[in-house]
């Protein structure tokens, strides 16, 4: 149940405090509700509150070691060494944590996702979630789920979230600076009693064209629908939030389609468009729709990539996977609602 999954991350051991080595694991999240649109880009702050579900498949698993003779950071990814902007988001992170911190050591960070990265599948929000825990308890930082959401925020706006299990509602908070960046953080949003299914259709596993950051700044600099859509997703949150409540999965779902389209049709009126939406995209929403005329409550949302994600009941999941792979030709994975990020383990 999705409520087994709204605990707060757990406790670091005594002498995990200590700091020195600390390994994270976190999930990815899918957002019902969308974060599209910065008001602050350097504290990433958004421009509305955002909701979303932590799945149970597909995590980051992240360690960071504190390496005191080393002039600079050494970040590997799935084993390989990051280099160029993805390097300098890690290290410009890091950098925060030991401000934080009150620490100058350099660290060496080995990171793995369970699926490529830059897929659409969120690995963004669990990369940074787990950074974030694991950085923190490498150099030493203690930090309630409150402020490790807040950090993790920093990374990733949508990685507040992933420090959260089951559903997570990212508060966009209020004003700029120091009062901004208080207010603005993730908590378990109550659903105690609503267990969905979401089919993962997976399109496209490769890196996308264009990265978030740069398509949400350029649709909230251009796109004539970005203020309407801001507008309306506030009401979507809030019958969200009562859906959630209520454990009512259509309402749920057709909050979630209509939010996603909506922030789909803002990058399509940007100049120039950002497009997403690929021909299979297409053909799995037709696959969705035909599902609904046959009886079976799915839902489609999408991010910011052609793959797409499909809202359903636990019991109807299996046939819904069957249709998303055939509308779509294209591999299709099954998740639930999964844990928030979990320090699992540190050097004694
Ligand atoms: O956290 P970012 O910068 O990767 O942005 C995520 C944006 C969406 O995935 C499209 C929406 C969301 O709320 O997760």
């Amino acid at each position: 149940m999705a409520g087994e999954h709204s605990a707060e991350p757990v406790g670091l051991r005594e002498r995990d405090r200590r700091g020195r080595a600390a390994t994270a694991v976190a999930h990815p999240n899918i957002a019902l509700v969308k974060y599209w649109g910065k008001r602050d880009a350097r504290l990433v702050l958004p421009r509305t509150s955002s909701l979303s579900m932590t799945l149970d498949i597909v995590p980051t698993t992240t360690t960071v070691a504190l390496a005191p003779g080393m002039d600079a950071d050494v970040v590997t990814l799935g084993g390989e060494p990051l280099t160029g902007e993805p390097l300098r988001r890690v290290v410009a992170f890091l950098d925060l944590v030991r401000v934080l911190a009150g620490r100058r050591e350099s660290a060496v960070v080995d990171t793995r996702n369970a699926v490529p990265t830059g897929a659409g599948l969120a690995s963004s929000a669990s990369g940074f979630a787990a950074l974030a825990a694991a950085s923190a308890a490498a150099y030493g930082l203690e930090l309630d789920a409150t402020a490790l959401s807040r950090l993790a925020r920093r990374g990733s706006g949508s990685a507040a979230r992933s420090v959260f299990g089951g559903f997570a509602v990212w508060h966009a908070g209020e004003g700029g600076g120091a009062e901004g960046d208080r207010t603005s953080y993730a908590e378990p949003a109550g659903a105690p009693d609503f267990d969905p299914a979401l089919v993962l259709a997976v399109i496209d596993a490769g890196p996308k064209a264009v990265s978030s950051r740069i398509a949400m700044r350029h649709t909230v600099d251009t796109s004539p629908l970005y203020p309407a859509w801001a507008e309306s997703s506030a009401a979507d949150l809030a019958g969200m939030l009562a859906a959630l409540r209520r454990g009512d999965l259509t309402a749920v779902g057709e909050i979630a389609e209509r939010n996603a389209f909506g922030m789909h049709a803002t990058m399509l009126a940007a100049r120039p468009a950002v497009r997403y939406l690929a021909p299979a995209t297409l053909q799995v929403l037709d696959g969705v729709r035909a599902l609904r005329d046959d009886g079976v409550p799915a839902f489609a949302t999408m991010d910011a990539g052609p793959n797409v994600k499909v809202l359903c009941h636990r019991t109807d999941a299996d046939r819904v996977a069957e249709a998303v792979r055939a509308a779509g030709g294209c591999p299709a994975l099954v998740a639930g609602p999964g844990p928030g990020v979990r320090v699992t383990g540190g050097e004694p």
